[in-house]
């Protein structure tokens, strides 16, 4: 008989990606073997994302489309977990309306998989969306990637930006103990693994054994234990300390690269957001990091459209993409969270001036690019190569600068995963151009 087959889509942040990898994993522990694609699968898997109302349409329109292979293969297992379905009502409503869906659970309860996964065979429907707030370690891991990847220090959010949905569908602030996350890094890189992203909702306010380690700390253990990059995500203004742009400057592991929200740029706005900090708080930071981790690109996220937002507010959101000159931007247009209290609020924005705002947006920091990149012509970096683009005559390698700038150069498959000197050559908005500098 042949090897029952799995199926897993991810819908969300790295975070998500993350769990659909430890899914994969538990399948793998249970002999099963990854499908190349839906329609030879026995379980499919949807891990389902819920920070925007897109997001939830997509798994919406996606478990619908199940109907048709549910139909062809009685015996197929779907599941629906993740994000979404850790909020309770979804997830029931979810449960109701689709009948050939035979799992549903939420974040934290990934460990029970394999339980329920045998439930479903046996012909049981299987729901289980209870809130839960402890780690589970030890986990099987199967990583997409063999040189990158990802190690979650931390766990859920305490923040509660009016506006967000993922305190509530991921709980609590837990970090992880330091010497579990320093054994999982320490075999990453016996295994050849080159970078590493460090991922928490919130990755400064890492407080590891309870107060003895914070995030500063880990980035030194973690860089002891011998791996080439370190990147870290998402960092909350608020928490970043004097002490850690200092270890970001010394550390030589710690990647010049900061992924760093600023959401909007008006006061008023940032504090109905709850974000803690104000526009002139924020470009402090800016110019803090730009003095002290040489060459650092600064990437974000805004959102246009919260309630109330004024044309005003929104030219102080365009003024903060100006100042602080952002390598990229991450846009979007607010959507409202059933639950959040952003969603209440009163001066909800119409859909045609988040669009209008957002476009405006876009181009205005696509425009404070123009010729940005221009200044890395002449210089070299060490580019960890991603890929290669073989659509071309001369095959193209690519792959990212420890700035995040991504690089192209000419180069083959065999370079893949390796780290490669380049020397820039010629510059477009959103990337550069290189030649390999042979030592
Ligand atoms: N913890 C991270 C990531 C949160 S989700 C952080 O604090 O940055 C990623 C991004 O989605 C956020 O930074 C925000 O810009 C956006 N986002 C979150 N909730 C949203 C909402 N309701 N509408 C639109 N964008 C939202
Ligand atoms: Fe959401 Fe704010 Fe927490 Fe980020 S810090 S996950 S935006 S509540
Ligand atoms: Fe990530 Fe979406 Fe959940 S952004 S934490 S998968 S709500």
């Amino acid at each position: 008989m042949s090897k029952i087959q799995y199926f897993i889509e991810s819908y969300g942040c790295q975070m998500n990606d993350h769990d659909s990898e430890k899914i994969a994993g538990m399948l793998q522990k249970m002999g099963y073997d990854r499908a190349k694609n839906k329609f030879d699968a026995d379980i499919i898997i949807f891990n389902t994302c819920c920070v925007r109302e897109h997001a939830e349409l997509r798994v919406f329109g996606n478990v619908g489309a199940l109907k048709k292979l549910k139909d062809e293969n009685p015996e197929l297992i779907n599941a629906v977990c993740g994000c979404m379905m850790q909020q309770q009502e979804v997830a029931k409503k979810l449960f109701k309306r689709f009948p050939y869906v035979n799992i549903v659970f939420g974040t934290h309860c990934l460990d029970k998989l394999p339980d329920m996964i045998t439930q479903a065979r046996l012909g049981n429907r299987v729901i289980s969306t209870e809130d839960g707030n402890e780690i589970i370690e030890g986990l099987p891991i199967i990583r997409q990637n063999k040189y990158q990847t990802s190690v979650t220090i931390m766990y859920g959010c305490d923040n509660y930006c009016t506006y967000c949905i993922v305190p509530y569908v991921r709980g609590h602030e837990r970090s992880r103990d330091p010497e579990n996350i320093i054994a999982e890094v320490e075999g990453l890189v016996k295994d050849g693994y080159k970078e590493i992203t460090l991922l928490g909702q919130n990755v400064n306010s890492y407080n590891g054994r309870n107060g003895e380690v914070d995030f500063p700390k880990l980035l030194h253990m973690v860089a002891d234990t011998g791996i080439e990059r370190i990147r870290f995500m998402t960092s909350h203004p608020k928490d970043l300390s004097p002490k850690l742009i200092e270890a970001m400057a010394s550390i030589d592991a710690v990647c010049n690269h900061i992924h760093l929200p600023v959401q909007s740029g008006s006061d008023r706005i940032l504090s109905r957001m709850n974000r803690k900090y104000s526009s002139s708080d924020y470009l402090k930071l800016v110019s803090e990091l730009r003095n002290a981790v040489k060459g650092i690109e600064i990437t974000t996220d805004i959102i246009v459209g919260f309630p109330t937002e004024t044309d005003e507010d929104f030219n102080d959101t365009l003024n903060i993409v100006k100042a602080a000159y952002f390598a990229a931007a991450y846009t979007f247009m607010y959507s409202p969270r059933a639950g959040t209290p952003a969603a209440k609020m009163a001066g909800q924005i119409p859909q045609n001036i988040k669009s209008e705002r957002l476009k405006i947006l876009n181009e205005y920091q696509a425009s404070t690019l123009q010729n940005g990149n221009l200044k890395y012509i002449g210089t070299t970096g060490n580019v960890l190569v991603e890929g290669c683009d073989t659509r071309s005559e001369c095959k193209q390698a690519f792959g990212k600068l420890s700035n995040f700038k991504m690089v192209y150069f000419p180069g083959d498959e065999s370079l893949i995963g390796k780290t490669v000197n380049v020397e820039i050559i010629s510059a477009k908005n959103n990337s550069l151009i290189g030649t390999e500098v042979k030592a």
